[in-house]
């Protein structure tokens, strides 16, 4: 079984594929300044959950793009569902790949899915491309609690930064972070016992299933992780990035 299967076997029972909630998503709009008309475009939409509160709450149009067949079908339907298939656009393709209009946008956002474009400031370089001169970006992205984490933890988690660390990057792309809406412990708790609750629903629909050991081992290996290190470690958050306003350097670069 490749990643992606058990991602969209873990991820099952969920709208909102991150440590977060509809209040907060919608929240991350709101700061963004979407309003009717506003074209969005989502790297790593998932399920789309986001694009559709946005779209629901603001009226605002867009594209979403992911890899995941599975998560593609799942937000058609439910875009359809919901009278809004007109308004936003689902491609199924690798984000990195998608050739975008560049400057057609107002916002571009990319919500726990910086490993599509190879980390968090390579993924600024990639939608800066993708809105005008005054568009805003919005980034949900884990980060490290501390600057003492467990060495083998850091090891095994590469391209994770510090807050300090996002910041910097952000600047040094020509944004300033406008806002943080922050994933509380409640957030993740939810998020991973959802993960866990699609797991066990799996095995025990499947009990024969070839790739039942597989999916097993993960159930316990993530588990685990959560609780040894993940918790007290990484935090996550939506950042909210304006676009630049030092005088010397004139804003974006
Ligand atoms: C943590 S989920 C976040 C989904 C969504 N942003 C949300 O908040 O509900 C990460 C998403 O990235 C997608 N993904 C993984 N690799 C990708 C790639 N190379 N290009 C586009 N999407 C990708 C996954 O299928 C998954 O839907």
């Amino acid at each position: 079984m490749e990643f992606l299967d058990i991602m969209n076997i873990s991820h099952r029972y969920m709208e909102i594929l991150n440590p977060s909630t509809p209040e907060k998503v919608i929240k991350l709009g709101k700061l963004l300044r979407l309003e009717e008309g506003k074209r969005v475009i989502d790297f790593g939409c998932g399920c789309a959950e986001p694009l559709l509160l946005w779209a629901e709450q603001f009226g605002i149009t867009g594209i979403g793009i992911d890899l995941s067949e599975e998560f593609c079908d799942r937000a058609r339907k439910k875009l359809a569902r919901r009278g809004l298939s007109d308004r936003i656009e689902i491609v199924c393709c690798n984000g990195a790949d998608y050739v975008f209009e560049e400057g057609a946008f107002d916002v571009a956002t990319c919500i726990g899915a910086s490993f599509i474009f190879g980390g968090y400031q390579q993924t600024i370089q990639a939608m800066k491309r993708a809105v005008h001169q005054n568009g805003r970006l919005g980034i949900g992205e884990p980060y490290w609690l501390s600057n003492r984490v467990d060495p083998e933890y850091v090891q095994q988690q590469a391209g994770i930064h510090t807050e300090a660390e996002l910041v910097r990057m952000a600047r040094d792309e020509g944004f300033e972070l406008e806002y943080i809406i922050r994933a509380s412990r409640d957030d993740w708790d939810r998020y991973l016992s959802d993960h866990w609750f699609g797991l066990i629903r799996w095995l025990e629909e499947n009990p024969n299933h070839p790739d039942y050991e597989q999916v097993f081992n993960f159930l316990r290996s993530d588990q685990d992780q959560y609780l040894q290190y993940q918790r007290q470690y990484m935090g996550w958050a939506m950042y909210c990035l304006a676009p630049g306003k030092s005088k010397t350097t004139g804003g974006r670069l």
